[in-house]
């Protein structure tokens, strides 16, 4: 008879588990960038500029010189020679252009651009000596008006890897000619800024030895290593980058940002260690979602059946950088329809260029589309629902390529389910509870499943105890509890004895934590490091007296629960993990391990399409007089492959959701087009949805088994969570109000 010890509660892949860093979060333990105190550090306030283009004439600083406490005024004119003034620096994250240097030289390019960093031995000196810095400038003609910056449009350099040109199949224009039904329009997104809860921080500590120590607010601590020691002539090995914990990122920490310039040039000027944190008003300077217009041509059949489709995106950027993103292709990926064209431009403004912000390009590309096609299921007098069945496609339509899976009928179908989306009233303004017109809206969203080599380490010690490192980071988007989950999984151990390590530039390879594709790469990464070790544990497993588990001849022949390893045909013959490291005379296994495309099979090289897709259904109450929207409920249906943890994939959603909320009815950047400048630049006036602004959120995941797409089966879901929210949401606006709108944020103004 199997021994009981052989049946526990497994915990691994698919059990929902609090993160395992929470209690550190929530109890202060855990340290963010601008929290590490650094013994003798200065503290540097960065002076933004005040106007949007033109040069700095005159600095006078010596009022800000003169405040006790100030030990340096950095301008460009002061600043050391670094390698970064003739090597702009290179990466996998870079765009066309010539990225932002702070302190370069004299030449203004965008309003609130750092001018000057003033560091004192307090914070409040700093601030204060910043506050008397006299700038003059020369100012020239500038624009930040998104509609006047179209007569500059241009094709984009197609020069970004993880960009792809839009395909065009068929005659388009003539198909939409001759259609029965055609549909045109023009949708908007505003811009929308980065509102993470931390701010970007730096914290540079200098040990005087050559050597740096860099707490960092970033999405990836090796690519700011990386970035430091080639523009500020580090040696690799010199620099460590640590961001063991990130306030949210969603894309603001990708790509290095001024401040860490900043306070390595300072450090580096001064031999001190130097901490600069940007203030929520200079979060407004720099990252920020693009502006777009979208011009969609729908063509269809009488019955509905799409025959064209035409796609005219144009996103902002600035005048430095070329920054594209994905727009016009997720809606030729995701329908069926034999002529189809796309066209992508990008228009430069006089501001920071424009940055990702979760799901760059689908996030306004889908969500928009998902507009229009809402507007022609009405012409075609099609459900909604019924009408994105009807052009439903098996296959990637604009790549002609098969999918590795695609759960998107079974998405809709569960999330209608849940809805109660049946025997929703075709015409819009027929519900209605007292003041309050009700409204039923659904679309649908499409995202990349990624896979990014990854490197981890895992430890295992004589008591049983695992580490799992990597240097990836976890912004926030339950990384430590995936790595502890799959370790938890592949080897068998409790939670409680397996500490995850991420963060830290010197851990094991990995690459920013970003486009979804972090739970598939890291777990996988920490699944193969975690096999290595159970191999050697079965190795030592021999060594232990009457050798129970002789008859296994590989670690698929085992079973690893509770701490133990028995066999998979015979869970009664079994081996203890401390016992088989005691036996072998073993104080600790330590593997690193890196997981690839292509490596030992772990990942299909075949030329299919590796999508996320989810179905959301939104429910609005408008106030006929008052013109308020609330979003009463909203349901989610996710097709992302497996799922690790159930729990923290919840929250990346509701998460997702909630921005998606903040998309359609809030966030918005204003600019003053005669200043150059973004005027409502902070919490106050940048509105994002609150707790009273968020009802009912309803999660649900898909059964997608899929084999191919990643070496766990996940898909990652970071990002699917935001996009098509916001068009669920205007197409239920629609079917309450009867009135249209394209153009997001949809704020009350619009609609009375
Ligand atoms: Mo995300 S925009 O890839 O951090």
């Amino acid at each position: 008879m199997p021994d009981t010890r052989q049946t526990p509660i497994k915990v691994g892949i698919g059990t929902p588990l609090s993160r395992v860093d929470g209690v550190d979060k929530v109890t202060g333990q855990a340290l963010y960038a601008a929290e590490y105190v650094v013994p003798g550090m200065l503290h540097g306030v960065i002076v933004s500029g005040r106007i949007a283009k033109g040069r700095i004439a005159v600095i006078d600083e010596a009022a800000a010189r003169a405040v006790p406490g100030v030990a340096e005024v950095l301008t460009h004119r002061n600043r050391p020679h670094v390698a970064w003034r003739d090597s702009a620096h290179k990466d996998e994250l870079s765009i066309p252009g010539d990225p932002f240097v702070a302190l370069r030289d004299d030449r203004i390019l965008f309003s609130g651009q750092p001018v000057a960093l003033v560091l004192a031995d307090s914070f409040e000196a700093a601030r204060f000596a910043a506050s008397l810095l006299d700038v003059t400038y020369e100012e020239e003609p500038h624009n930040v008006d998104f509609d006047l910056s179209l007569a500059e449009k241009t094709l984009p350099l197609w020069k970004r890897k993880s960009f792809h040109a839009p395909k065009s199949h068929g005659d388009a224009d003539t198909a939409y000619a001759e259609a029965d039904l055609r549909h045109e329009g023009e949708y908007r997104l505003a811009t929308e800024h980065h509102n993470p809860m931390e701010m970007h921080a730096s914290t540079v500590h200098w040990h005087g030895d050559g050597t740096i120590t860099v707490y960092d607010k970033c999405q990836g601590a090796q690519g700011v290593r990386d970035f430091i020691a080639s523009s500020f002539g580090f040696r690799s090995k010199d620099v460590r980058v640590v961001n063991a914990y990130v306030g949210g990122a969603f894309g603001s920490g990708l790509r290095p940002q001024y401040q860490v310039q900043l306070a390595v040039l300072a450090a580096k000027h001064l031999q001190r260690s130097v901490r600069v944190v940007m203030t929520r008003q200079q979060m407004f300077t720099h990252v920020h979602r693009p502006q777009a217009i979208y011009s969609i041509k729908l063509g269809a059949e009488r019955t509905g059946k799409l025959t064209s489709m035409i796609h005219d995106a144009t996103t902002s950027t600035s005048r430095f950088e070329n920054n594209l993103e994905d727009v016009v292709t997720w809606g030729m990926i995701n329908y069926a329809c034999l002529n189809m064209r796309g066209e992508y431009t990008v228009a430069p403004r006089d501001t920071y260029t424009s940055s990702d912000m979760r799901a760059p390009g689908a996030a306004t590309g889908m969500t928009l589309f998902e507009i229009a096609m809402d507007e022609l299921a009405y012409k075609a007098k099609v459900d909604p629902l019924e009408f994105r069945l009807l052009n439903y496609s098996d296959e990637d339509a604009m790549n002609r390529q098969p999918f590795t899976s695609k759960a998107l009928r079974e998405a809709y179908r569960e999330g209608a389910a849940a809805f109660g989306w049946q025997g929703r009233p075709i015409e819009p303004r027929q519900m209605r509870d007292g003041r309050e017109m009700i409204g039923w809206g659904v679309a649908t969203g499409i995202w990349d499943a990624q896979f990014s080599k990854t490197s981890a380490r895992a430890t295992l010690l004589a008591d049983g105890r695992l580490e799992v490192a990597s240097a990836t980071a976890d912004i926030g988007t339950g990384t430590y509890t995936v790595m502890t989950l799959v370790a938890a999984d592949t080897l068998g151990i409790a939670p409680e004895r397996i500490t995850s390590r991420l963060g830290d530039s010197d851990l094991p390879t990995a690459p920013v934590e970003g486009g979804s594709w972090g739970a598939a790469s890291t777990g996988a990464a920490v699944q193969l490091a975690c096999r290595s070790v159970a191999e050697r544990l079965l190795k030592a497993a021999a060594k232990v007296e009457g050798q129970p588990l002789a008859a296994a001849s590989s670690i698929d022949d085992l079973v690893f629960a509770d701490g133990r390893m028995a066999l998979r045909a015979d869970p009664g013959r079994s081996v203890a993990i401390i016992d088989a490291m005691q036996a072998a005379g073993l104080d600790r296994i330590e593997v690193e391990e890196t997981a690839a495309t292509g490596l030992r099979g772990l990942v299909s090289q075949a030329r299919k399409s590796r999508k996320t897709h989810s179905a959301v259904f939104a429910e609005v109450r408008v106030d006929e007089e008052l013109g308020q929207i609330r979003v009463t409920r909203i349901v989610s249906a996710i097709a992302a492959g497996r799922i690790i943890n159930p729990k923290t994939s919840r929250s990346q959603i509701l998460g997702g959701v909630v921005m998606g909320i903040g998309m359609a009815l809030h966030e918005e950047t204003l600019a003053d087009l005669r200043l150059g400048r973004w005027m409502n630049h902070n919490y106050a006036e940048y509105h994002i949805p609150a707790h009273a602004d968020i009802h009912d959120i309803e999660v649900i995941f898909v059964d997608e088994p899929d084999p191919e797409v990643t070496p766990l089966g996940v898909k990652g879901l970071g990002e699917i969570g935001i996009i098509s929210v916001a068009g669920a949401i205007a197409n239920a606006i629609f079917h309450a109000t009867g009135q249209r709108h394209r153009s997001l944020p949809i704020t009350l103004d619009k609609l009375v």
